[in-house]
Protein backbone atom coordinates (compact mmCIF):
# COMPACT_ATOMS: atom_id res chain seq x y z
CA UNK A 1 0.00 0.00 0.00
CA UNK A 2 1.41 3.36 -1.09
CA UNK A 3 0.34 5.95 1.62
CA UNK A 4 -1.46 8.68 0.42
CA UNK A 5 -2.91 11.82 2.20
CA UNK A 6 -5.87 12.17 0.22
CA UNK A 7 -8.77 11.92 2.15
CA UNK A 8 -13.05 11.39 0.81
CA UNK A 9 -15.40 13.68 2.65
CA UNK A 10 -18.37 11.55 3.13
CA UNK A 11 -21.62 14.12 4.39
CA UNK A 12 -24.93 13.06 5.55
CA UNK A 13 -27.52 13.65 7.37
CA UNK A 14 -25.96 16.15 10.25
CA UNK A 15 -22.56 14.40 9.64
CA UNK A 16 -19.31 14.77 7.73
CA UNK A 17 -16.78 11.87 8.14
CA UNK A 18 -13.05 11.95 6.54
CA UNK A 19 -12.12 9.08 5.07
CA UNK A 20 -8.68 7.50 4.81
CA UNK A 21 -7.51 6.77 1.04
CA UNK A 22 -5.16 4.00 0.02
CA UNK A 23 -3.25 3.93 -3.25
CA UNK A 24 -1.89 0.66 -4.78
CA UNK A 25 1.27 0.71 -7.45
CA UNK A 26 -1.63 0.88 -10.00
CA UNK A 27 -5.03 0.80 -10.34
CA UNK A 28 -7.77 2.58 -8.76
CA UNK A 29 -6.87 4.24 -5.35
CA UNK A 30 -9.23 3.11 -2.48
CA UNK A 31 -11.74 4.57 0.29
CA UNK A 32 -10.63 2.98 3.85
CA UNK A 33 -14.47 2.91 5.17
CA UNK A 34 -13.88 0.82 8.68
CA UNK A 35 -14.08 3.67 10.96
CA UNK A 36 -17.61 4.47 8.67
CA UNK A 37 -20.03 2.60 11.01
CA UNK A 38 -18.20 3.69 14.51
CA UNK A 39 -18.29 7.54 13.28
CA UNK A 40 -21.22 7.02 11.08
CA UNK A 41 -23.54 4.31 12.48
CA UNK A 42 -23.75 3.37 8.73
CA UNK A 43 -22.85 0.53 6.41
CA UNK A 44 -22.00 0.94 2.55
CA UNK A 45 -23.76 -1.44 0.38
CA UNK A 46 -22.44 -3.42 -2.38
CA UNK A 47 -24.49 -6.68 -3.37
CA UNK A 48 -21.81 -8.71 -5.26
CA UNK A 49 -18.78 -6.41 -4.75
CA UNK A 50 -19.04 -4.66 -7.75
CA UNK A 51 -16.89 -1.62 -6.16
CA UNK A 52 -15.31 -2.93 -3.30
CA UNK A 53 -12.10 -4.23 -2.26
CA UNK A 54 -11.42 -6.94 0.37
CA UNK A 55 -7.77 -6.93 0.48
CA UNK A 56 -4.65 -6.08 -0.73
CA UNK A 57 -2.48 -7.92 -3.04
CA UNK A 58 0.72 -8.05 -4.80
CA UNK A 59 -0.05 -11.38 -6.94
CA UNK A 60 -2.23 -10.91 -9.83
CA UNK A 61 -3.64 -7.69 -11.23
CA UNK A 62 -6.22 -6.79 -13.90
CA UNK A 63 -7.20 -3.83 -15.98
CA UNK A 64 -10.59 -4.40 -17.63
CA UNK A 65 -10.32 -1.55 -19.96
CA UNK A 66 -7.10 -2.11 -21.07
CA UNK A 67 -7.88 -5.99 -21.37
CA UNK A 68 -4.32 -6.70 -19.30
CA UNK A 69 -3.97 -9.45 -16.70
CA UNK A 70 -0.67 -9.26 -15.25
CA UNK A 71 1.26 -12.03 -12.96
CA UNK A 72 3.47 -10.34 -10.34
CA UNK A 73 4.08 -7.80 -12.86
CA UNK A 74 4.49 -10.06 -16.06
CA UNK A 75 1.84 -10.00 -18.76
CA UNK A 76 0.13 -12.97 -19.51
CA UNK A 77 0.19 -13.05 -22.84
CA UNK A 78 4.32 -13.56 -22.32
CA UNK A 79 3.97 -15.58 -19.61
CA UNK A 80 1.69 -17.95 -22.16
CA UNK A 81 3.88 -18.15 -24.73
CA UNK A 82 7.40 -18.04 -22.95
CA UNK A 83 7.02 -19.76 -19.54
CA UNK A 84 4.98 -23.25 -18.35
CA UNK A 85 2.73 -23.61 -15.35
CA UNK A 86 5.11 -24.83 -13.19
CA UNK A 87 7.25 -21.79 -13.56
CA UNK A 88 4.57 -19.15 -13.32
CA UNK A 89 3.27 -21.60 -10.26
CA UNK A 90 6.95 -20.46 -8.60
CA UNK A 91 6.18 -16.70 -9.68
CA UNK A 92 3.00 -16.99 -8.34
CA UNK A 93 4.07 -18.44 -5.10
CA UNK A 94 7.02 -16.22 -4.25
CA UNK A 95 7.04 -13.08 -6.08
CA UNK A 96 9.95 -13.53 -9.10
CA UNK A 97 10.71 -15.58 -11.60
CA UNK A 98 13.02 -18.55 -10.22
CA UNK A 99 16.75 -19.11 -11.34
CA UNK A 100 17.22 -22.44 -13.30
CA UNK A 101 17.94 -23.88 -9.89
CA UNK A 102 15.53 -22.51 -8.42
CA UNK A 103 12.81 -24.07 -10.59
CA UNK A 104 14.59 -27.40 -10.85
CA UNK A 105 13.54 -27.57 -6.93
CA UNK A 106 10.54 -26.55 -7.45
CA UNK A 107 9.67 -29.17 -10.19
CA UNK A 108 11.30 -31.46 -7.52
CA UNK A 109 9.23 -30.93 -4.85
CA UNK A 110 5.94 -31.02 -6.56
CA UNK A 111 6.93 -33.75 -8.67
CA UNK A 112 7.57 -35.96 -5.45
CA UNK A 113 4.35 -34.82 -4.02
CA UNK A 114 2.10 -35.85 -6.95
CA UNK A 115 0.80 -39.62 -5.06
CA UNK A 116 -2.35 -39.54 -3.22
CA UNK A 117 -2.27 -41.67 -0.18
CA UNK A 118 -3.03 -45.26 -0.85
CA UNK A 119 -6.11 -45.20 0.93
CA UNK A 120 -7.71 -42.12 -0.26
CA UNK A 121 -8.69 -44.15 -3.42
CA UNK A 122 -11.62 -45.61 -1.14
CA UNK A 123 -13.28 -42.00 -1.43
CA UNK A 124 -13.07 -42.41 -5.06
CA UNK A 125 -15.07 -46.12 -4.74
CA UNK A 126 -17.94 -44.31 -2.38
CA UNK A 127 -19.01 -42.07 -5.28
CA UNK A 128 -21.57 -42.99 -7.77
CA UNK A 129 -19.74 -43.81 -11.30
CA UNK A 130 -21.95 -40.70 -12.83
CA UNK A 131 -20.87 -38.55 -10.31
CA UNK A 132 -19.72 -35.21 -11.28
CA UNK A 133 -16.30 -35.46 -11.15
CA UNK A 134 -16.48 -31.59 -9.42
CA UNK A 135 -18.41 -33.21 -6.22
CA UNK A 136 -15.14 -35.96 -6.23
CA UNK A 137 -12.74 -33.31 -6.38
CA UNK A 138 -14.56 -31.35 -3.63
CA UNK A 139 -15.23 -34.31 -1.40
CA UNK A 140 -11.60 -35.85 -1.80
CA UNK A 141 -9.90 -32.43 -1.34
CA UNK A 142 -11.47 -31.63 1.83
CA UNK A 143 -10.84 -35.27 2.58
CA UNK A 144 -6.83 -34.21 2.98
CA UNK A 145 -7.24 -32.54 5.82
CA UNK A 146 -7.91 -36.47 7.45
CA UNK A 147 -4.66 -37.53 5.72
CA UNK A 148 -2.50 -35.10 5.91
CA UNK A 149 -2.13 -33.61 9.31
CA UNK A 150 1.39 -32.61 8.85
CA UNK A 151 0.37 -29.90 7.03
CA UNK A 152 -2.92 -28.61 8.92
CA UNK A 153 -1.17 -26.09 11.28
CA UNK A 154 -1.94 -22.32 9.42
CA UNK A 155 0.17 -21.05 11.95
CA UNK A 156 3.74 -22.34 11.29
CA UNK A 157 5.21 -21.59 8.17
CA UNK A 158 6.71 -24.50 6.92
CA UNK A 159 3.30 -26.70 7.63
CA UNK A 160 1.97 -24.03 4.92
CA UNK A 161 4.62 -24.82 2.53
CA UNK A 162 3.88 -28.42 2.58
CA UNK A 163 0.42 -28.36 1.88
CA UNK A 164 1.27 -25.42 -0.75
CA UNK A 165 2.68 -28.14 -2.59
CA UNK A 166 0.83 -31.02 -1.86
CA UNK A 167 -2.41 -29.17 -2.64
CA UNK A 168 -0.45 -27.72 -6.21
CA UNK A 169 0.99 -31.48 -6.97
CA UNK A 170 -2.02 -33.36 -5.73
CA UNK A 171 -4.47 -31.62 -7.45
CA UNK A 172 -3.96 -33.84 -10.80
CA UNK A 173 -3.92 -37.06 -9.74
CA UNK A 174 -6.99 -36.55 -7.83
CA UNK A 175 -9.01 -34.91 -11.01
CA UNK A 176 -7.51 -37.76 -13.35
CA UNK A 177 -8.63 -40.52 -11.02
CA UNK A 178 -12.31 -38.71 -10.56
CA UNK A 179 -11.81 -39.42 -14.71
CA UNK A 180 -11.07 -42.33 -14.75
CA UNK A 181 -13.17 -43.65 -11.75
CA UNK A 182 -16.15 -41.86 -14.13
CA UNK A 183 -15.21 -44.29 -17.13
CA UNK A 184 -14.42 -46.70 -15.17
CA UNK A 185 -10.97 -47.66 -15.62
CA UNK A 186 -8.21 -48.40 -13.32
CA UNK A 187 -6.16 -45.26 -11.57
CA UNK A 188 -2.97 -44.83 -13.18
CA UNK A 189 -0.25 -43.80 -10.95
CA UNK A 190 1.93 -40.49 -11.44
CA UNK A 191 4.93 -40.96 -12.95
CA UNK A 192 8.20 -38.77 -11.78
CA UNK A 193 9.89 -38.77 -15.63
CA UNK A 194 6.93 -36.52 -17.05
CA UNK A 195 6.28 -33.15 -16.88
CA UNK A 196 3.28 -31.65 -14.55
CA UNK A 197 0.72 -31.74 -17.69
CA UNK A 198 2.13 -35.00 -19.60
CA UNK A 199 1.53 -36.27 -16.09
CA UNK A 200 -1.50 -35.30 -16.13
CA UNK A 201 -2.50 -36.47 -19.82
CA UNK A 202 -1.52 -39.80 -18.96
CA UNK A 203 -3.16 -40.38 -15.56
CA UNK A 204 -5.99 -39.09 -17.72
CA UNK A 205 -5.45 -41.26 -21.18
CA UNK A 206 -3.44 -44.27 -20.37
CA UNK A 207 -4.73 -48.04 -19.76
CA UNK A 208 -2.79 -50.61 -18.65
CA UNK A 209 -2.86 -52.45 -21.80
CA UNK A 210 -0.29 -50.61 -23.87
CA UNK A 211 2.47 -47.81 -23.43
CA UNK A 212 0.74 -44.11 -23.40
CA UNK A 213 2.55 -41.68 -25.39
CA UNK A 214 2.45 -38.41 -24.87
CA UNK A 215 1.47 -36.27 -27.53
CA UNK A 216 3.73 -32.97 -27.50
CA UNK A 217 1.10 -30.47 -29.22
CA UNK A 218 -1.52 -31.66 -26.13
CA UNK A 219 0.90 -31.47 -23.70
CA UNK A 220 2.19 -28.03 -24.92
CA UNK A 221 -1.84 -27.02 -25.48
CA UNK A 222 -2.90 -28.21 -21.54
CA UNK A 223 0.49 -26.27 -20.13
CA UNK A 224 -1.07 -23.52 -21.61
CA UNK A 225 -4.42 -24.17 -20.35
CA UNK A 226 -3.19 -24.85 -17.28
CA UNK A 227 -0.85 -21.31 -17.44
CA UNK A 228 -3.89 -19.25 -18.74
CA UNK A 229 -6.44 -20.50 -15.32
CA UNK A 230 -3.83 -19.93 -12.94
CA UNK A 231 -5.28 -16.97 -10.98
CA UNK A 232 -7.14 -13.82 -11.80
CA UNK A 233 -7.60 -11.67 -8.51
CA UNK A 234 -10.29 -11.93 -6.26
CA UNK A 235 -12.48 -13.74 -8.05
CA UNK A 236 -15.45 -15.45 -6.40
CA UNK A 237 -13.58 -19.18 -5.63
CA UNK A 238 -10.27 -16.92 -4.62
CA UNK A 239 -12.95 -14.89 -2.58
CA UNK A 240 -14.38 -17.82 -0.90
CA UNK A 241 -10.99 -19.43 -0.32
CA UNK A 242 -9.74 -16.37 1.03
CA UNK A 243 -13.27 -15.67 3.66
CA UNK A 244 -13.18 -19.78 4.73
CA UNK A 245 -9.52 -19.41 5.79
CA UNK A 246 -10.40 -16.74 7.79
CA UNK A 247 -11.87 -18.50 10.13
CA UNK A 248 -8.78 -20.16 10.97
CA UNK A 249 -9.76 -23.38 8.86
CA UNK A 250 -7.18 -25.71 7.70
CA UNK A 251 -5.95 -25.56 3.52
CA UNK A 252 -7.10 -28.47 2.56
CA UNK A 253 -10.88 -27.53 3.83
CA UNK A 254 -10.55 -23.94 2.13
CA UNK A 255 -9.87 -24.84 -1.07
CA UNK A 256 -12.39 -27.59 -1.44
CA UNK A 257 -14.67 -24.42 -0.39
CA UNK A 258 -13.05 -22.70 -3.59
CA UNK A 259 -13.44 -25.82 -5.21
CA UNK A 260 -17.60 -25.78 -4.70
CA UNK A 261 -17.60 -22.48 -5.84
CA UNK A 262 -15.81 -22.64 -9.08
CA UNK A 263 -18.47 -25.45 -10.04
CA UNK A 264 -20.97 -22.71 -10.90
CA UNK A 265 -22.01 -21.74 -14.60
CA UNK A 266 -21.09 -18.46 -14.43
CA UNK A 267 -17.76 -18.95 -12.73
CA UNK A 268 -15.73 -22.14 -13.45
CA UNK A 269 -18.33 -24.37 -14.94
CA UNK A 270 -18.54 -21.62 -17.77
CA UNK A 271 -16.41 -23.94 -19.83
CA UNK A 272 -18.51 -27.11 -19.86
CA UNK A 273 -22.02 -24.67 -20.00
CA UNK A 274 -20.31 -23.01 -23.24
CA UNK A 275 -19.96 -26.14 -24.79
CA UNK A 276 -22.68 -27.83 -24.03
CA UNK A 277 -24.53 -24.30 -25.33
CA UNK A 278 -22.28 -24.39 -28.89
CA UNK A 279 -23.48 -27.96 -29.37
CA UNK A 280 -27.31 -26.98 -28.69
CA UNK A 281 -26.69 -24.24 -31.10
CA UNK A 282 -25.14 -27.03 -33.83
CA UNK A 283 -24.91 -25.23 -36.91
CA UNK A 284 -24.20 -21.70 -37.74
CA UNK A 285 -27.35 -20.55 -39.20
CA UNK A 286 -28.90 -21.49 -35.43
CA UNK A 287 -27.07 -18.52 -33.91
CA UNK A 288 -29.64 -15.52 -34.43
CA UNK A 289 -31.91 -17.09 -32.51
CA UNK A 290 -29.84 -17.55 -29.60
CA UNK A 291 -28.28 -14.05 -29.86
CA UNK A 292 -31.68 -13.10 -29.87
CA UNK A 293 -32.40 -15.11 -26.79
CA UNK A 294 -28.91 -13.94 -24.95
CA UNK A 295 -30.94 -10.40 -26.13
CA UNK A 296 -34.72 -11.08 -24.60
CA UNK A 297 -34.96 -9.89 -21.24
CA UNK A 298 -37.56 -12.44 -20.25
CA UNK A 299 -34.92 -15.39 -21.63
CA UNK A 300 -32.64 -16.22 -18.37
CA UNK A 301 -30.90 -17.49 -21.14
CA UNK A 302 -27.02 -15.98 -21.28
CA UNK A 303 -24.34 -16.73 -24.06
CA UNK A 304 -21.98 -18.88 -21.90
CA UNK A 305 -18.48 -18.03 -22.01
CA UNK A 306 -19.06 -13.90 -22.84
CA UNK A 307 -19.50 -11.33 -20.40
CA UNK A 308 -17.07 -10.77 -16.76
CA UNK A 309 -17.34 -8.60 -13.96
CA UNK A 310 -14.07 -6.74 -14.92
CA UNK A 311 -12.94 -7.26 -18.39
CA UNK A 312 -14.81 -4.67 -20.62
CA UNK A 313 -12.73 -4.69 -23.40
CA UNK A 314 -11.66 -8.50 -24.04
CA UNK A 315 -10.49 -11.11 -21.75
CA UNK A 316 -6.40 -11.44 -22.78
CA UNK A 317 -6.64 -15.60 -21.75
CA UNK A 318 -9.24 -15.45 -24.66
CA UNK A 319 -7.09 -14.16 -27.16
CA UNK A 320 -4.20 -16.83 -25.97
CA UNK A 321 -7.12 -19.49 -26.17
CA UNK A 322 -8.20 -18.52 -29.39
CA UNK A 323 -5.13 -19.17 -31.07
CA UNK A 324 -4.02 -21.91 -29.55
CA UNK A 325 -7.36 -23.12 -30.79
CA UNK A 326 -6.55 -22.91 -34.33
CA UNK A 327 -2.89 -24.35 -33.50
CA UNK A 328 -4.09 -27.44 -31.29
CA UNK A 329 -7.15 -28.45 -34.10
CA UNK A 330 -5.07 -27.46 -37.28
CA UNK A 331 -2.56 -29.57 -35.74
CA UNK A 332 -4.82 -32.81 -34.64
CA UNK A 333 -6.43 -32.31 -38.74
CA UNK A 334 -9.54 -31.19 -36.52
CA UNK A 335 -9.49 -27.68 -38.03
CA UNK A 336 -12.80 -28.01 -39.52
CA UNK A 337 -14.22 -29.21 -36.22
CA UNK A 338 -18.14 -27.34 -36.61
CA UNK A 339 -17.95 -26.40 -32.55
CA UNK A 340 -14.89 -24.20 -33.83
CA UNK A 341 -16.28 -22.84 -36.56
CA UNK A 342 -20.03 -22.33 -34.38
CA UNK A 343 -18.11 -20.35 -31.81
CA UNK A 344 -16.17 -17.92 -34.24
CA UNK A 345 -19.21 -16.88 -36.15
CA UNK A 346 -20.84 -16.65 -32.80
CA UNK A 347 -18.51 -14.27 -31.56
CA UNK A 348 -18.17 -12.24 -34.89
CA UNK A 349 -21.73 -11.52 -34.95
CA UNK A 350 -22.10 -11.32 -31.10
CA UNK A 351 -19.49 -8.58 -31.27
CA UNK A 352 -20.89 -6.96 -34.40
CA UNK A 353 -24.20 -6.74 -32.27
CA UNK A 354 -24.84 -3.06 -30.71
CA UNK A 355 -26.35 -5.09 -26.98
CA UNK A 356 -23.32 -6.79 -26.66
CA UNK A 357 -21.00 -3.41 -27.26
CA UNK A 358 -22.82 -1.56 -25.16
CA UNK A 359 -22.92 -4.31 -22.63
CA UNK A 360 -19.30 -4.64 -23.18
CA UNK A 361 -19.77 -8.13 -23.08
CA UNK A 362 -16.78 -10.21 -25.16
CA UNK A 363 -15.65 -13.70 -25.07
CA UNK A 364 -14.16 -14.67 -21.82
CA UNK A 365 -11.44 -17.47 -20.47
CA UNK A 366 -14.04 -20.18 -20.95
CA UNK A 367 -15.34 -19.21 -24.60
CA UNK A 368 -12.68 -21.44 -26.34
CA UNK A 369 -11.25 -23.46 -23.89
CA UNK A 370 -14.23 -26.07 -24.42
CA UNK A 371 -13.17 -26.57 -28.15
CA UNK A 372 -9.86 -27.54 -27.10
CA UNK A 373 -10.40 -29.82 -24.32
CA UNK A 374 -12.90 -31.49 -26.10
CA UNK A 375 -10.39 -32.19 -29.02
CA UNK A 376 -7.82 -33.28 -26.37
CA UNK A 377 -10.76 -36.09 -25.53
CA UNK A 378 -11.71 -34.75 -22.21
CA UNK A 379 -15.44 -35.13 -21.60
CA UNK A 380 -17.57 -31.71 -20.68
CA UNK A 381 -17.53 -33.00 -17.35
CA UNK A 382 -13.84 -32.94 -17.38
CA UNK A 383 -13.30 -29.31 -17.91
CA UNK A 384 -14.25 -27.17 -14.78
CA UNK A 385 -11.59 -29.80 -12.83
CA UNK A 386 -9.28 -28.94 -15.17
CA UNK A 387 -9.97 -25.44 -14.48
CA UNK A 388 -9.86 -26.15 -10.26
CA UNK A 389 -6.65 -28.13 -11.03
CA UNK A 390 -4.76 -25.33 -12.54
CA UNK A 391 -6.53 -22.61 -10.50
CA UNK A 392 -5.08 -24.51 -7.37
CA UNK A 393 -2.10 -22.23 -6.92
CA UNK A 394 -4.34 -19.05 -7.46
CA UNK A 395 -5.94 -20.02 -4.27
CA UNK A 396 -2.92 -21.28 -2.52
CA UNK A 397 -1.23 -18.26 -3.24
CA UNK A 398 -3.70 -15.70 -1.77
CA UNK A 399 -4.10 -18.18 0.72
CA UNK A 400 -0.70 -17.86 2.01
CA UNK A 401 -0.63 -14.24 1.00
CA UNK A 402 -4.01 -13.12 3.09
CA UNK A 403 -2.50 -15.47 6.45
CA UNK A 404 0.50 -13.33 6.85
CA UNK A 405 -1.47 -10.40 5.65
CA UNK A 406 -1.56 -8.10 9.58
CA UNK A 407 -4.48 -6.31 8.28
CA UNK A 408 -6.41 -9.53 7.80
CA UNK A 409 -9.22 -10.74 10.33
CA UNK A 410 -11.99 -13.05 10.24
CA UNK A 411 -14.41 -12.03 7.63
CA UNK A 412 -17.98 -10.73 8.58
CA UNK A 413 -19.74 -8.29 6.09
CA UNK A 414 -22.87 -6.49 7.76
CA UNK A 415 -26.32 -6.39 5.82
CA UNK A 416 -29.13 -3.99 5.07
CA UNK A 417 -32.05 -5.43 7.20
CA UNK A 418 -35.73 -5.32 5.52
CA UNK A 419 -37.16 -8.04 7.92
CA UNK A 420 -39.96 -8.34 10.30
CA UNK A 421 -39.21 -5.70 13.33
CA UNK A 422 -39.37 -7.19 17.24
CA UNK A 423 -42.65 -8.88 17.57
CA UNK A 424 -43.86 -11.26 20.02
CA UNK A 425 -44.48 -15.08 19.75
CA UNK A 426 -48.13 -16.14 19.38
CA UNK A 427 -49.44 -19.44 20.81
CA UNK A 428 -50.45 -21.88 17.77
CA UNK A 429 -54.22 -22.00 19.21
CA UNK A 430 -54.08 -17.97 19.01
CA UNK A 431 -52.53 -17.88 15.10
C1 LIG B 1 -14.96 -16.74 -14.99
O1 LIG B 1 -14.13 -13.11 -11.76
C2 LIG B 1 -13.33 -13.74 -12.50
O2 LIG B 1 -12.21 -13.31 -12.73
C3 LIG B 1 -13.82 -15.05 -13.07
C4 LIG B 1 -12.89 -15.75 -14.04
C5 LIG B 1 -11.63 -16.23 -13.34
O3 LIG B 1 -10.61 -16.44 -14.02
O4 LIG B 1 -11.69 -16.51 -12.11
O5 LIG B 1 -12.51 -14.86 -15.07
C6 LIG B 1 -13.54 -16.97 -14.64
O6 LIG B 1 -15.81 -17.00 -14.18
C7 LIG B 1 -15.28 -16.12 -16.32
C8 LIG B 1 -16.83 -15.84 -16.50
C9 LIG B 1 -17.49 -17.16 -16.91
N1 LIG B 1 -18.93 -17.04 -16.88
C10 LIG B 1 -19.65 -17.04 -18.03
O7 LIG B 1 -19.15 -17.05 -19.15
C11 LIG B 1 -21.16 -17.06 -17.81
C12 LIG B 1 -21.84 -16.03 -18.72
N2 LIG B 1 -21.47 -14.70 -18.25
C13 LIG B 1 -22.23 -14.11 -17.23
O8 LIG B 1 -23.15 -14.78 -16.52
C14 LIG B 1 -21.76 -12.77 -16.71
O9 LIG B 1 -21.23 -12.07 -17.77
C15 LIG B 1 -20.76 -12.81 -15.58
C16 LIG B 1 -21.26 -13.64 -14.44
C17 LIG B 1 -19.46 -13.39 -16.06
C18 LIG B 1 -20.51 -11.38 -15.11
O10 LIG B 1 -21.68 -10.94 -14.55
P1 LIG B 1 -21.81 -9.45 -13.91
O11 LIG B 1 -20.51 -8.76 -13.93
O12 LIG B 1 -22.51 -9.58 -12.62
O13 LIG B 1 -22.69 -8.70 -14.96
P2 LIG B 1 -24.26 -8.71 -14.94
O14 LIG B 1 -24.77 -10.08 -14.68
O15 LIG B 1 -24.69 -7.60 -14.03
O16 LIG B 1 -24.60 -8.35 -16.46
C19 LIG B 1 -24.54 -7.00 -16.89
C20 LIG B 1 -25.53 -6.96 -18.06
C21 LIG B 1 -26.90 -7.58 -17.69
O17 LIG B 1 -27.89 -6.92 -18.46
P3 LIG B 1 -28.80 -5.75 -17.71
O18 LIG B 1 -29.41 -6.43 -16.47
O19 LIG B 1 -27.80 -4.67 -17.32
O20 LIG B 1 -29.80 -5.35 -18.73
O21 LIG B 1 -25.02 -7.76 -19.14
C22 LIG B 1 -25.90 -8.84 -19.40
C23 LIG B 1 -26.79 -9.02 -18.17
O22 LIG B 1 -28.06 -9.56 -18.51
N3 LIG B 1 -25.05 -10.03 -19.58
C24 LIG B 1 -25.24 -10.93 -20.53
C25 LIG B 1 -24.17 -11.84 -20.35
N4 LIG B 1 -23.42 -11.49 -19.31
C26 LIG B 1 -23.97 -10.35 -18.83
N5 LIG B 1 -26.17 -11.05 -21.51
C27 LIG B 1 -26.04 -12.14 -22.31
N6 LIG B 1 -25.04 -13.08 -22.21
C28 LIG B 1 -24.10 -12.95 -21.24
N7 LIG B 1 -23.11 -13.87 -21.14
Amino acid sequence: MVMSNKKATLSFDDKTIELPMHAGTVGPDVIDIRKLYAEGGVFTYDPGFTSTAACESTITYIDGDKGELLHRGYPIDQLAEKSHYLEVCYLLLYGELPSAAQLEDFETRVTRHTMLHEQMMNFFRGFRRDAHPMAVMVGVVGAMSAFYHDSTDINDAWQREVASIRLIAKMPTIAAWAYKYSVGQPFVYPRNDLDYASNFLRMCFAVPCEEYVVNPILSRAMDRIFTLHADHEQNASTSTVRLASSSGANPFACIAAGIACLWGPAHGGANQACLEMLKEIGTVDRIPEFIARAKDKDDPFRLMGFGHRVYKNFDPRATVMKQSADEVLDLLGVEDNPLLQVAKELERIALQDSYFAEKKLFPNVDFYSGIILEAMGFPTSMFTPIFAVSRTVGWVSQWKEMIVDPVQKIGRPRQLYSGATARDYVEVENR
